[in-house]
Formats: structure tokens, C-alpha cells, sequence
């Protein structure tokens, strides 16, 4: 292999990057997962646009949409890899990134291919609304992953990612996490959105979310969370069915959500019998990298950090 391309040096430094103890819950792995979630998941198939070619999100368009708030620390904190590895793509790094912090946060693995490409301006970044809103129900869910070609098998599996990581009130306006260690990949979420007793609580942002309050709790513990969206799956006709199996069978969810996050990160990619990405913008003659935006993120101020 040439040493271009070593990619398990690279992901040996993402590993060694995820413990991050004055960082939310200590890892880093979370907001990584979400990185290369809403990297890929502007993907369109029927224009054949957005999806996790790219990295769309350095430039202000995407990155700045406040459906990626928050992601500005995923991308800081891989700064120091890219620098140490410049001939990896942002596009490359970001979904490397996210597949070995599930692997890390004892997740399954996750098939994984290298060569995207970024683009060169933000004239083919994809237009900000494709990702989901967590005030939304089931219609929307599907209205959202139909368009990048999931099913609803599929829909209920990637929103296992909710295993980890948490919402933060300056983010999206949805507070808490899903699940009482959201550093660590399991089925949890599907066992506690089944289990327990989730009522609405209007929050601050002027949100709805779901909390579970907990009589034994101590004083200003943190109550857990689902986000209106989290909650239709477990009353849809359809979705319900895979709550349940997953809930019951961490194997099964395991190997559902592995194929699922693997096809996830390859929307939008075509590759050649070789596995190269054969991927071509006609107008600019074939998306190269970019230069980075900055090291320092931008936006939100910076809670829990
Ligand atoms: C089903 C539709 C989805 C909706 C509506 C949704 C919504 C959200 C929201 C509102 C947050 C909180 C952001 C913040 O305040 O920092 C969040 C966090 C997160 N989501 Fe989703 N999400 C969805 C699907 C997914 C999928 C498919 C994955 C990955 C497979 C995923 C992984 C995550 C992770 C890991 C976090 C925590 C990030 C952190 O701790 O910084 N989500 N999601």
C-alpha cells in the first residue's frame, strides 16, 4: 500500500483522538458519528446531488446551516489529523472518522472506502432542508430518508445512532441525552424508548421533546430524552415492528446498522470495478480538495467544552 494512502495510520489517530474528558460525556466519538451522519445524509437520488462527496460543509452554505450546528467541534477537533495526513480528503476523514468512533464506543465495524473527493467551491453544495427535524413524526421521516433511498427497516436502524451522544439546548433546542451512557454503542435506545414512561416537556427553545423523569433521580440529575421524531418510531404500524426486534436482538441491530451506516456514507459516491470513485462535476472538471475554512470553530457559544 503506498503511504499515501495509509489509512489505519489515520485511523489509529482517530482512536487516539476520541477521549476527550473535558469534552460533554468525554469522547469526542459522538459528534464524529454525527459528522459523517450529515455528510452523507444530504444525499437526493433522484438528482443524484449532495451525499458524502464533498465536504460541503466547510464552506458557509452547509456548514452553517443550523441543522449542522454544532458540528464545527467534530471538524476542529480532526484539524490536527488532516494536518498530519494532508493527502486525506475532508470527505474521507469525516466518514473515517464516524465509522472508527462507533468501532471505539464498542460498535460493530463498519465497511469503509477511501477515495472522495472534495469540492473546490461551495457552487455544488447541496441547498440547506434535506436533513430531518426532530419536532417532525413519521410522514417526515420518510419523506426525508425515502428521497436518499432508505426503507423503513432501514430508517429505524441508522436512528440507533441516537445510542450515543446527546442534545445540547444551544445546538438544536433539544436537551439531554438518549441513554445513561452515551459514550457507549449498544441497543439501549430501543430497549428505553419501549420501557419507559416518556412524557412531553416543553423546553426553553419553544421545543417539544419526550423526558423520562427518573422518582429516584438525585437532585438536577439530567433526566433521558426522545425527540418527537425518536418517538414516532416506536408508534408507526411499520417502525414499531424493528423497535422491537432491535430491542430484543443487539446482534441483529448490530449487523442491520453496520449495512445501513455503510450504505450512508457511500450515497452519492460512484466507484469503478476497482473501488475507485469515479465521481465527475462536469462544470469544474472533477472535484479536488480544498482548502480548509479554519481551525477554531465558529458558532454556538461553547457549552460543555
Ligand atoms: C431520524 C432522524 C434524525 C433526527 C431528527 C435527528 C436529530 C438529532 C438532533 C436534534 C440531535 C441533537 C443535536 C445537538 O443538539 O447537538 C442529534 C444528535 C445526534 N444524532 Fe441524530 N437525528 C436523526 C438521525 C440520526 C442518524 C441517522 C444518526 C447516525 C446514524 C444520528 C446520530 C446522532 C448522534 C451521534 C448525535 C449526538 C451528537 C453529539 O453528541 O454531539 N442521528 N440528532
Amino acid at each position: 500500500m503506498s503511504p499515501h494512502h495509509d489509512y489505519d495510520a489515520v485511523r489509529k489517530d482517530i482512536a487516539a483522538l476520541l477521549h476527550m474528558p473535558d469534552y460533554d460525556d468525554g469522547s469526542a466519538g459522538p459528534v464524529f458519528v454525527r459528522l459523517a451522519w450529515h455528510s452523507s445524509g444530504t444525499y437526493d437520488a433522484e438528482t443524484d446531488t449532495g451525499g458524502s462527496n464533498g465536504a460541503g460543509m466547510r464552506y458557509e452554505a452547509e456548514g452553517g446551516d443550523p441543522a449542522n450546528a454544532g458540528l464545527q467541534y467534530g471538524r476542529a477537533f480532526l484539524e490536527p489529523i488532516k494536518k498530519k495526513y494532508p493527502w486525506i480528503t475532508y470527505s474521507d476523514l469525516w466518514t473515517l472518522a464516524g465509522v472508527v468512533a462507533i468501532k471505539e464506543m464498542g460498535g460493530p465495524d463498519i465497511p469503509w472506502q477511501g477515495g472522495r473527493t472534495d469540492l473546490v467551491d461551495d457552487s455544488k453544495v447541496p441547498p440547506r432542508g434535506r436533513l430531518p427535524d426532530g419536532a417532525q413524526g413519521a410522514d417526515h421521516l420518510r419523506f426525508i430518508f425515502y428521497r436518499m433511498g432508505f426503507n423503513d427497516q432501514e430508517i429505524v436502524a441508522l436512528t440507533g445512532g441516537h445510542n450515543l451522544g446527546r442534545c445540547h439546548g444551544d445546538r438544536s433546542g433539544f436537551e439531554g441525552p438518549w441513554v445513561t451512557n452515551p459514550t457507549r454503542f449498544s441497543n439501549s435506545f430501543f430497549k428505553l424508548l419501549l420501557q419507559l414512561d416518556w412524557q412531553p416537556r416543553k423546553m426553553r427553545s419553544g421545543n417539544t421533546q419526550f423526558v423520562y423523569v427518573d422518582p429516584d433521580a438525585e437532585e438536577g440529575e439530567e433526566p433521558l430524552m426522545m425527540l418527537p421524531t425518536d418517538m414516532a418510531l416506536a408508534s408507526d404500524p411499520a417502525f414499531a415492528p424493528w423497535v422491537h426486534r432491535y430491542a430484543e436482538d443487539k446482534e441483529l441491530f448490530f449487523d442491520h446498522f453496520s449495512k445501513v451506516f455503510a450504505k450512508l456514507i457511500e450515497l452519492g459516491i460512484q466507484r469503478d470495478a476497482q473501488g475507485n470513485v469515479t465521481n465527475t462535476d462536469g462544470s469544474l472538471g472533477g472535484y479536488v480538495s480544498a482548502p480548509k475554512k479554519s481551525d477554531t470553530p465558529t458558532g454556538p457559544p461553547r457549552a460543555r467544552l
